[in-house]
């Protein structure tokens, strides 16, 4: 089978490499996919993509020229890809439905404590050589104090776990409630859970018509005041403005994510210290800092993610080709 990758860090290609038990022919570009770039799929049988990847329709239509049958993904999530198209062309998806929860779980919980102990404030200034101890630097502590997971999935659950072994009160809000999730955490409604949590962290997938732009201001204003809010799932879940907003008031103390609504003109590239962000109201809330601490769509970044990311997606491309089933299928809007 002859695969391309898209989106392969220069660090990442060892591990594609060494973890190719199947001897599969492979083209590691480090290039995300774009419309620009899509033509590189040609003369190949399957396409493997990360997040961020633009999978749309002007994509999936060369992919279908070219004879692309698999269009795979190594992410959990699949937004990132047009399933319409690749219903209408017959093409089959799988995903990675879990890598490695910790790697995100680990990552909220670490935002959580940055702006909950006021750690990026201090090292920032104790950086200038400032090391007074002023009342920003005041902190409670989180063992006395509850902490809201919003989905309830694996991600959300293990960070769940991670916060209870801080001695946290944590309770969570999911639409479904799993039974591994309810032995660990009692569930509320998302009005208590946000009225009652010191810390609230999101972990929902986005549901394109759904759920768009959930954190607004009507779900901030129902936060407690001094609260902090953690995004590590999708950017298109948040209101920017509305985010903004509650910081501006000091209705909310402080927010982390690492994930914004169109994020891919932000992402991965470094801007000039003077040049200002395409939105204006990201370049104000990254000005925020360190009330608001941002990561570039980080979470999965670790060595147990990726290797585990690139296993599964190599079993899925395994699978498809000598049983033309696998688990990690994505079923397909029936046209
Ligand atoms: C996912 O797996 O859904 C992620 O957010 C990871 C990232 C590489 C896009």
């Amino acid at each position: 089978l002859k695969i391309i990758c898209y989106g392969v860090r220069s660090y990442e290609k060892p591990y594609f490499q060494d973890l190719n038990k199947y001897n599969f022919q492979l083209t590691l570009v480090e290039e995300l996919l774009t419309t620009s770039n899509a033509e590189l799929a040609q003369h190949h049988d399957a396409v493997l993509l990360r997040g961020n990847c633009a999978a749309n329709r002007e994509n999936i239509t060369k992919f279908n020229e070219y004879g692309i049958q698999y269009v795979f993904t190594r992410t959990v999530g699949i937004n990132h890809i047009d399933l319409d198209a690749c219903s209408e062309f017959g093409m089959k998806v799988a995903r990675v439905p879990s890598y490695s929860p910790n790697a995100i779980a680990e990552l909220s919980l670490t935002l959580a404590m940055m702006l909950f102990r006021h750690t990026a404030y201090m090292t920032t200034k104790s950086s200038f050589k400032n090391f007074i101890v002023d009342e920003h630097t005041f902190s409670k502590e989180i063992h006395n104090c509850k902490v809201g997971i919003i989905g309830v999935g694996r991600i959300g659950l293990t960070e769940a776990k991670l916060f209870k072994g801080l001695g946290a009160s944590v309770i969570g809000y999911d639409v479904y409630q799993s039974d591994a999730a309810k032995e660990v955490i009692p569930f509320t409604t998302l009005d208590e859970l946000l009225a009652e949590s010191d810390v609230v962290s999101v972990h929902v997938p986005y549901l394109p018509g759904q759920n768009d732009k959930m954190i607004n201001a009507s779900f901030l204003a129902k936060m407690k005041k001094g609260s902090i809010l953690i995004n590590t799932s999708r950017g298109e879940l948040q209101d920017n403005q509305a985010i903004l907003d509650a910081l501006l008031s000091n209705h909310l103390e402080g927010f982390a994510t690492d994930v914004f609504p169109k994020e891919d003109e932000l992402f991965f590239r470094a801007f000039e210290p003077w040049q200002m962000l395409p939105d204006p109201t990201i370049q104000k809330l990254v000005e925020l800092y360190p009330r608001v601490l941002v990561t570039p769509h980080a979470g999965s970044n670790t060595v147990t993610a990726l290797s585990n990311m690139i296993e599964t997606s190599y079993d899925n491309f395994h699978d498809i080709v000598t049983t033309h089933s696998s688990d990690n299928l994505v079923p397909l809007p029936v046209l």
